[in-house]
């Protein structure tokens, strides 16, 4: 049995049935509850035997290529103070092994599904974009954030000329909502955000990780194999809610999942506070695979001592 505690001490059992009190709705679509899991770091293969979940609010898959990735050599991951840092490099096994197994296991059982799209050039987009157009996933988040890919990802999302004119061809290849997610790697988040919506996002979804490294002081050579990596955790959390606050002061309407450093229903509380309509669970998952269920019924709770929020929530609208 999988317990825990809820903000005023009582229990929660993550396996007894519970009614979601409080859902949301991103750019059109309602989520059982305002929290999902962050791409990269749930895998339904391995999550289903934890918990059942179709009761998060959305499932964000693993970002796909058009064509199978490796990824980058190992070593690929290291450590960091209350942190993880990562250069998979967006290893996946290819947009038609998705829509042939991950997404029909998820559907089958009633997920709201996020589709991540990955590619290394506006071409590798737009395919992977034409596959998914009429699938059974309900949002596509296209990740223009990626800090481990030498070509796409951060290079387009830094870039907002490039970011309008990859958004500009995806957004009528497909009627589904499409979530641009952003990097925190730049000056003014608020340039890439506007660019983003201007060329046609519904909705944005940031933070993606940091650049960071670690160095292995025996060897005075970086730990991973990339040099660097992106930096996920507890310790990104204060810069994910100020990336949001940001975005969602200069853009009042666009719907924002908030990103980074979420453990706790608390402080998915925060980013709501921010100006978010839902959030997403990364890193958490990684050490405690319940984690995404447990910031959900945390959160459930939490809002039930905070109606006018929760009202505003569940008809689509944020806290500020
Ligand atoms: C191992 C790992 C793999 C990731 N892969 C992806 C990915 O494929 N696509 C993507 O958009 N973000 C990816 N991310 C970024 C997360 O979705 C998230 O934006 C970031 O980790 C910050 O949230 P967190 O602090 O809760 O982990 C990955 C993160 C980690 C740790």
């Amino acid at each position: 049995m999988t317990m825990t505690e809820n903000a005023t001490g009582a229990h929660i059992d993550l396996y007894e049935d519970h009614v979601w009190k409080h859902p949301t709705v991103v750019a059109g679509v309602p989520w059982k509850n305002p929290v999902g899991t962050a791409s990269g770091t749930f895998q339904y293969a391995a999550v289903r035997w934890f918990y059942d979940v179709s009761q998060l609010g959305a499932v964000c898959t693993k970002g796909v290529s058009p064509v199978p990735w490796e990824g980058n050599p190992s070593p690929r991951t290291a450590e960091g103070p209350a942190s993880n840092i990562n250069a998979v490099g967006l290893q996946n096994p290819g947009v038609d092994h998705y829509l042939e197994d991950d997404l029909p296991k998820l559907k089958a059982i009633g997920a709201t599904v996020i589709a991540n799209v990955a590619g290394h050039s506006d071409d590798d987009y737009a395919q992977v974009v034409a596959k998914l157009a009429d699938c059974a996933a309900d949002m596509l988040e296209i990740n223009v954030s990626c800090p481990n890919v030498t070509h796409g990802g951060m290079s387009v999302g830094t870039d907002p000329v490039a970011l309008a004119k990859l958004i500009e061809r995806l957004r009528p290849m497909t009627d589904k909502p499409m979530i641009v997610k952003l990097t925190p790697n730049v000056t003014d988040i608020t340039v890439p955000a506007r660019a983003a919506v201007e060329a046609g996002a519904d909705a944005l979804s940031l933070i993606n990780t940091i650049v960071g490294m670690r160095i292995d002081v025996r060897t005075g050579k970086p730990v991973i194999a990339n040099v660097t990596g992106g930096v996920s955790g507890p310790a990104v959390l204060p810069i994910g809610l100020a990336r949001v606050w940001q975005v969602r002061t200069a853009l009042p309407d666009i719907p924002i999942i908030g990103i980074g450093g979420i453990d706790s229903g608390e402080k998915a509380l925060e980013y709501l506070y921010a100006g978010a309509n839902a959030v997403e669970v990364g890193a958490a998952a990684l050490f405690d695979p319940v984690a995404p269920l447990r910031v959900a019924r945390e959160l459930d709770d939490l809002l039930d001592e905070r109606p006018e929020l929760a009202a505003r929530l569940a008809a689509g609208r944020t806290w500020r």
